[in-house]
């Protein structure tokens, strides 16, 4: 029996919007309810408590809906918050730094991967035990063994992404400078794949791809993310048969400064709807 249940998405604002395409183009039967926190935001200059309490904050508003499954489409709080929100949930949880760590492990060839990320993010070094553990369990079941027996990471914190990625400035010569400036470090190191490590760099890609050159594969999380979720929803008969599925946002700051920024990052269309709600006044 189909599922109609809608699937919880959040980020700390818009970022998110860029695993929620790719959840809609893998899984779009899927009904959703997408919170953006942008009165919150930034996440990946906060503490891990204060990450903590707002993502938890975010998963009681977002069970209101009877949801089926949780999506934390933000890498700050997925490095921050994934245990204390897998611990505090009545449904399954997914991550977005699982899912990108093992797309990262397929594609490199030469086992030299970068990580671009928030400093929180990096801070964590999640990103480098996720790569690392799963390196380990590909090669020992003979998948792309030879690049991973000696796998070297090489991680840079990129908050600056952040800010132009919201200002719509992803394809001009601010950038351009800023990636040059970022990156030339990590290409140096001769990496042939880069993690995407936050949700607003997909933004960036096409600068991002111009200064680390054709033959370095970035891997947008929010496609690993979008995968794993269409397997979870298999492996546990959740999947949904709408035809017309629900698709919600809402924001803790101004719905129509939301719905300008998050067009560009959708991908299509300007959403509508979008209803303001604040998760402050959840008790956790
Ligand atoms: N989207 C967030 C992430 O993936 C970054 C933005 C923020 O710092 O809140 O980490």
């Amino acid at each position: 029996m189909a599922d109609k249940r809608p699937i919880g998405v959040f980020d700390s604002g818009i970022g998110g919007l860029t695993v929620l395409r790719e959840i809609w183009r893998a899984t779009p039967s899927e009904g959703t309810i997408y919170f953006g926190d942008n009165s919150r935001t930034p996440y990946g200059t906060k503490s891990a408590s204060t990450v903590r309490k707002y993502s938890l904050q975010n998963l009681k508003f977002l069970e209101t809906f009877d949801v089926k499954m949780i999506v934390i489409a933000c890498n700050t709080a997925s490095a921050y918050a994934y245990e204390e929100v897998a611990k505090h949930a009545k449904v399954p949880v997914v991550e977005v730094i699982t899912p990108g760590a093992d797309a990262a492990c397929r594609a490199t060839k030469n086992g030299r991967i970068g990580i671009i990320a928030t400093g929180a993010t990096v801070g964590t070094g999640v990103y480098k035990d996720a790569i690392t553990a799963r390196a380990k369990d590909l090669a020992d079941e003979g998948i792309n063994a030879e690049a991973l027996k000696d796998i070297k990471i090489f991680q840079k914190a990129c908050p600056m992404f952040v800010s132009l990625a919201e200002e719509g400035w992803w394809d001009n010569e601010i950038a351009r400078m800023t990636a040059g400036e970022y990156l030339e470090p990590l290409k140096a190191e001769g990496i042939d794949t880069l993690v995407l490590g936050c949700t607003h760099y997909p933004l960036l890609a096409k600068v991002i791809g111009e200064v680390m050159g054709p033959d370095v594969k970035l891997i947008n999380t929010g496609v690993a993310v979008a995968g794993t979720v269409k397997d979870i929803l298999e492996k546990n008969l959740l999947g949904s048969d709408e035809t017309d599925p629900v698709r919600k946002f809402y924001t803790s700051d101004d719905p129509a400064m939301f719905e300008q920024v998050a067009s560009p990052f959708l991908g299509q269309g300007l959403p509508s709807g979008t209803l303001h709600v604040t998760t402050d006044r959840y008790e956790v």
